[in-house]
């Protein structure tokens, strides 16, 4: 197997914790997750980074865990990899038919993290998804991975990841803090869902961290009333070296999982409701365009 290097940026402490928070998350949604989408409502929202995260998070427990990148539309992974003796190939290669899968897998300089680029963009990326070679080809990886963790295009966008969901075991949402209009992300949700791939929560980004000290130090008592609530938060993660402003948290739908750490600072970055429903009211300010293709 070829072998890249990731370009990965600084990442302090806390945003460290953040991920192992979500990582242990992760794995109370059970045994039988062993593959999970990321999506979003709108681009820019963070899939790709906090997949990034996330996989090597896990890889790093000792967990054999591959990353596709499986938004064939705007791969940013290859931009992070450096790699020897030229070109990658990706995804797109294999999904028609000018590669074999085990030429299109990485073995990376994270000890048991594997990677899937998604290769150059197709005319078709849709119709490539949805193919039978994918299905397979995520069918191989559950026998040889602890962990297949799939970064997808938004779902409120374009209708690729509800194809991707149909092969998944679970589907987690990350939503930019105040970015996103709730019942777009309930919309979205409810398309995740008729694809049979169950929900496992969300994962709130790029929270503003002036916010967090604000909860901390209890000046929006408000917020302490979804500590009550909400008490059973799954979790949370942020991410990315490039701010020190990132929080995110994720919940499953139905576990109960260990209380994190921060409990003031979830309280006041996370109010929604396990199972898609975010809080909506001052954290959504504007409701978002469906651009783009639809489904
Ligand atoms: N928690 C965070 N704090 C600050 N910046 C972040 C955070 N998460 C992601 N970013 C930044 O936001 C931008 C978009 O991130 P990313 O590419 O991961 O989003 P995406 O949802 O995958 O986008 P796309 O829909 O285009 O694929 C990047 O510049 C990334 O560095
Ligand atoms: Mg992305």
């Amino acid at each position: 197997m070829k072998y890249v290097k990731i370009r990965r940026g600084k990442m302090d402490s806390r945003m460290a914790e953040e991920y192992k928070s979500l990582r242990t998350n992760i794995q109370f949604c059970g045994a039988d997750k062993k593959v999970i989408m990321l999506t979003s409502c709108t681009p820019n929202e963070g899939k790709s980074t906090t997949s990034l995260q996330l996989a090597i998070s896990l890889a790093e427990l000792g967990k054999r865990t591959l990353l596709v990148d499986a938004d064939l539309r705007r791969s940013v992974l290859v931009g992070k990899l450096v790699v020897e003796g030229g070109e990658t190939l990706g995804l797109t290669h294999f999904l028609s038919g000018q590669a074999e899968l085990q030429d299109v897998r990485y073995a990376t300089d994270v000890p048991n993290l594997h990677i899937i680029n998604s290769g150059p963009f197709p005319p078709n990326p849709a119709e490539l998804l949805s193919g039978e070679l994918f299905q397979q080809a995520v069918e191989a990886f559950r026998d040889v991975y602890d962990y297949v963790i799939i970064d997808t295009a938004p779902l409120g966008t374009v209708i690729d990841a509800a194809i991707v969901a149909k092969v998944c075991d679970g589907a987690v949402m990350v939503i930019e803090a105040g970015g996103v209009n709730y019942r777009f992300v309930q919309d979205t949700v409810s398309q995740l869902e008729k694809s049979g791939c169950p929900f496992l929560g969300v994962i709130l980004n790029k929270v503003d961290s002036k916010k967090l000290e604000y909860g901390r130090y209890g000046k929006y008592g408000k917020y302490g009333k979804y500590g009550g609530y909400y008490g059973d938060y799954y979790g949370s993660s942020s991410n990315s070296g490039e701010s020190g402003s990132a929080k995110a948290s994720a919940r499953p739908k139905s576990q109960t999982p260990p209380k994190p750490k921060a409990q003031a600072a979830q309280k006041a970055s996370a109010p929604q409701k396990a199972g898609s429903r975010p809080s909506g009211g001052k954290r959504t300010p504007a409701p978002q365009n469906r651009a783009g293709e639809q489904k």
